[in-house]
């Protein structure tokens, strides 16, 4: 038993040493990599969660699962040292406002798919320093799509989806889009070593 134990023991301390040096030698592409795995498995979660609340009660109801589900599945996925949220320059929860770096990405992807980039594809990856700290940091641009966006992010909202939103969010900007647009984007922050 206590050699068991000891076996255990130095086995976790080999695998935190290689998890260490994993840690140090994680090159810019390596992290970008890792990081459209996880906006990929956050984008699908959301909007598996956001159509399946559409179908089952329509868009006052999924209005309540946005509020929560959508927060509660960035924290899920920031994991492993990444903190992973979204966030807009026409803001509808106040709390996901882009400081510098991320609101100048944001006018670079609106500027790039008025120069007829695909949105779809909009994305900018770099280590950037900040109080000392370097962090890697990826954005990812979110485009407005007719089905399900408009119903919540369009100009003709309908009625009770327009006194729900105003209800739960006083400030909304996040209206008027047309399909196509750019909504926000995902944005990731991982400290280096
Ligand atoms: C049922 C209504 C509804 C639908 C449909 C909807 N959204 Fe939203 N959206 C919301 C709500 C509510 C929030 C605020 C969530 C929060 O409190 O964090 C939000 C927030 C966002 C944000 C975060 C930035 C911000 O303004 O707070 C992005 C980006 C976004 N939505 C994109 C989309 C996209 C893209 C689609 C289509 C795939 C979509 N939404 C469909 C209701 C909706």
């Amino acid at each position: 038993m206590a050699f068991r134990t000891g076996g255990i023991a130095i086995a976790m301390a080999i695998l935190g040493v290689a998890a260490a040096e994993a840690e140090e030698a994680a090159s810019p592409e390596a992290l970008a990599v890792e990081a459209r795995g996880i906006v990929g498995r956050f984008a699908d979660k959301l909007k598996g969660e956001l159509v399946g609340a559409m179908k089952e009660g329509g868009p006052v109801a999924a209005i309540s699962v946005c509020n929560t589900a959508a927060p509660a599945i960035a924290s899920e996925a920031s994991t492993g040292g990444w903190i992973v949220r979204r966030t807009s320059l026409k803001l509808r929860n106040p709390a996901t406002a882009p400081d510098a770096w991320e609101a100048e990405t944001l006018a670079r992807f609106d500027a790039a798919k008025a120069g007829g980039a695909d949105p779809t594809k909009l994305e900018r990856a770099e280590v950037v320093e900040s109080g000392g700290q370097r962090n890697f940091r990826y954005m990812k641009a979110i485009p407005t799509a007719a089905e399900p966006c408009l119903a919540c992010h369009g100009t003709n909202l309908a009625e009770p989806v327009k006194a729900k939103l105003a209800e739960l969010y006083p400030d909304d900007k996040a209206t008027g889009y047309s399909a196509g647009d750019i909504r926000g984007a995902f944005t990731l922050t991982k400290p280096l070593p």
